[in-house]
């Protein structure tokens, strides 16, 4: 059956990159296919778990060369998943396809420049919020400023810390958003293909 083709774009750990192997594995993302991961950080984790599980790996050198990849490898969505690097605005109209990316807050909440990783949970125990979670959206030129896409909420316990709060935003929304929102594109994409 004909797929979508994703290209995943990371910059560190890749634990969203994984959930979405898994979900691929387990038949939850049945309309898409990860055929390429791309990262600016050439000792990404992430190019690691891609390369174990026979996804082609590519270190992005400049935006011109990777929309040339993109082509080569007839890319029809891009997933943002712990990519660090702000595209630029001309990259996200030469691609013309989809992009989507995954932020750990509730959007607006806690977003924008420099707002990302621990430092959004230090911003949310910062401001003694009781709920945060993750934001899937579209990708434009305004960091987190696309159109929401999916989110889904978790609690804030007394004593967490950045770091527990940024692992139960990650296992209770990220991983579990992040490929279902990734199949609901990669279906209308099949759709649009018909
Ligand atoms: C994490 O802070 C995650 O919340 C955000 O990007 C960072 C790295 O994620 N989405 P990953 O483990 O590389 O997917």
């Amino acid at each position: 059956m004909l797929k979508t083709r994703i290209a995943v774009m990371v910059s560190g750990g890749g634990t969203n990159l994984q959930a979405l192997i898994d979900a691929q594995k387990s038949g939850l993302i049945s309309h898409g296919e990860i055929v390429l991961t791309v990262s600016n950080n050439p000792e990404a984790y992430a190019l690691k778990r891609a390369d174990d599980n026979g996804i082609k790996t590519l270190v992005m050198k400049d935006e011109t060369s990777l929309l040339n990849e993109l082509q080569n490898e007839n890319i029809d969505m891009i997933v943002l998943a712990g990519f660090l690097k702000i595209l630029s605005k001309d990259f996200i109209q030469n691609f013309g396809k989809p992009v989507i990316n995954i932020h750990p807050s509730l959007i607006p909440s806690f977003c924008g420049k420099g707002c990302y990783g621990l430092h959004v949970h230090e911003k949310a125990l910062e401001y003694g919020v009781k709920v945060t979670g993750a934001t899937v959206h579209y990708v434009n030129e305004i960091p987190d400023g696309g159109t929401i896409i999916a989110q889904k909420a978790v609690n804030v316990l007394e004593d967490d810390t950045p770091e527990v709060l940024q692992q139960r935003v990650m296992k209770e929304a990220e991983w579990i958003l992040l490929p279902e929102a990734t199949e609901m594109i990669c279906m209308e994409i099949m759709k649009g293909k018909e």
